[in-house]
């Protein structure tokens, strides 16, 4: 996972954060792998009944471009509904066009902005939700 987070994310996660992570059990890590490729793409998200918070989405530069993404984020809602939840949300850097784009095209809708949130570049931190079905 790190090694996928680190080719991927500028502020890429620790080591420890991920132990930390990993002994929580709301938290689950995906790696997608493909034959003769290795790993492609990489999901973490927490579950807390009945929402499930995507944390870290990413596919490696050389495998962009291909649905890899969507397929993952297709796998990701399976798995939410056979679980019974309700809805699926992020925050996404007002920067990160393609990622927007992704999230928007996935039918996830923006709910609020939190200006100024990232430091690192700066921007917006914009909450990105998709309801799953109607509460
Ligand atoms: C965002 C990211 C996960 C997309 O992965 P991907 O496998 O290339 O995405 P897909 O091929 O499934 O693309 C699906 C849709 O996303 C959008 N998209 C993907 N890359 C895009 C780009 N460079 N520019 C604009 N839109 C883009 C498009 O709407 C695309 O649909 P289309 O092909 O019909 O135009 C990838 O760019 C990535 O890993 N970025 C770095 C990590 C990151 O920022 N993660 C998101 C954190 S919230």
């Amino acid at each position: 996972m790190m090694e996928m987070d680190s080719l991927c994310f500028s502020g890429s996660w620790s080591e420890q954060d991920y132990q930390e992570m990993q002994a929580q059990p709301t938290y689950r890590n995906w790696l997608l792998k493909l034959p003769g490729a290795g790993q492609v793409g990489m999901l973490v998200f927490q579950s807390v009944p009945p929402e499930l918070q995507i944390l870290r989405l990413a596919v490696h530069p050389e495998w962009r471009g291909k649905g890899l993404a969507v397929f993952m984020l297709d796998k990701l809602e399976m798995q939410a509904k056979m679980d019974n939840l309700e809805s699926l949300w992020l925050e996404v850097h007002s920067a990160n066009k393609p990622a927007r784009a992704l999230y928007f095209k996935e039918g996830f809708q923006q709910i609020s902005c939190r200006k100024n949130y990232y430091q690192r570049p700066p921007g917006d931190s914009f909450l990105l939700i998709k309801l799953l079905k109607q509460c």
